[in-house]
């Protein structure tokens, strides 16, 4: 089944599936993005990230799979009067084109070598001293019943991360557990991943 019909499936049923709040680690975070630089949102779904950092006043844009998720996403925006870019796209197949000052995405999960080209094209997407900042599950999220997906080649490990953003400094690498309450998708105990790196 493509990522496509995977997630367009999820997202037709009622409701936002992991809420309307955005995740509580980009939230932290975002007040370091420079305000005249564009911000992309990737794997954006339903667009909680996206509308959060468009309604602090940033010019955004959005990338997904699934043209139902961006669909709900543009109704959010209209409620909340904002204006999301979006682009309805797998990632393995997006060609950057433009430059950001933050490339931002939570609980985007791919296969190991869509990982590393996903990577590779985040890192060359970023202006000088932009930032990527991700949250994701770690491989150790099988043991937990708080959500993701139960394949471990499509969780993550700090090596993951290591391996890729060499033009990068690193602000943090690590892997934490949080309580997390983010709509009926993901709720209770988890064992995530969050990076902040920041392009030379
Ligand atoms: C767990 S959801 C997270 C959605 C959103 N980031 C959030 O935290 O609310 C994963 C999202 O990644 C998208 N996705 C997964 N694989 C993708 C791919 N190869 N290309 C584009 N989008 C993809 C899905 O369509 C889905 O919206």
């Amino acid at each position: 089944m493509s990522q496509q019909a995977f997630w367009n499936e999820k997202f037709s049923r009622e409701g936002y599936l992991y809420g309307k709040e955005p995740n509580a680690f980009l939230s932290n975070c975002y007040n370091n993005f420079i305000k005249s630089e564009r911000i992309l949102c990737l794997g954006e779904g339903e667009g909680r990230n996206a509308i959060f950092l468009a309604k602090k006043g940033y010019e955004v844009a959005a990338i997904d799979a699934s043209d139902i998720g961006l669909k709900k996403l543009e109704s959010f925006a209209q409620q909340e009067h904002v204006s999301v870019t979006t682009r309805c796209q797998d990632l393995n197949e997006w060609v950057p084109n433009k430059k950001y000052g933050a490339i931002v995405f939570s609980y985007l999960h791919l296969l190991d070598n869509e990982k590393q080209s996903l990577f590779t094209k985040i890192e060359t997407s970023l202006i000088h001293q932009g930032f990527f900042i991700a949250e994701v599950f770690s491989k150790n999220q099988l043991n937990y019943s708080s959500g993701g997906p139960k394949d471990a080649e499509l969780l993550y490990s700090i090596e993951d991360f290591k391996k890729a953003f060499k033009h990068c400094i690193i602000h943090k690498l690590e892997e934490v557990e949080v309580e997390l309450d983010e709509g009926k998708g993901h709720k209770g105990l988890a064992s995530v991943i969050r990076i902040i790196a920041q392009r030379n």
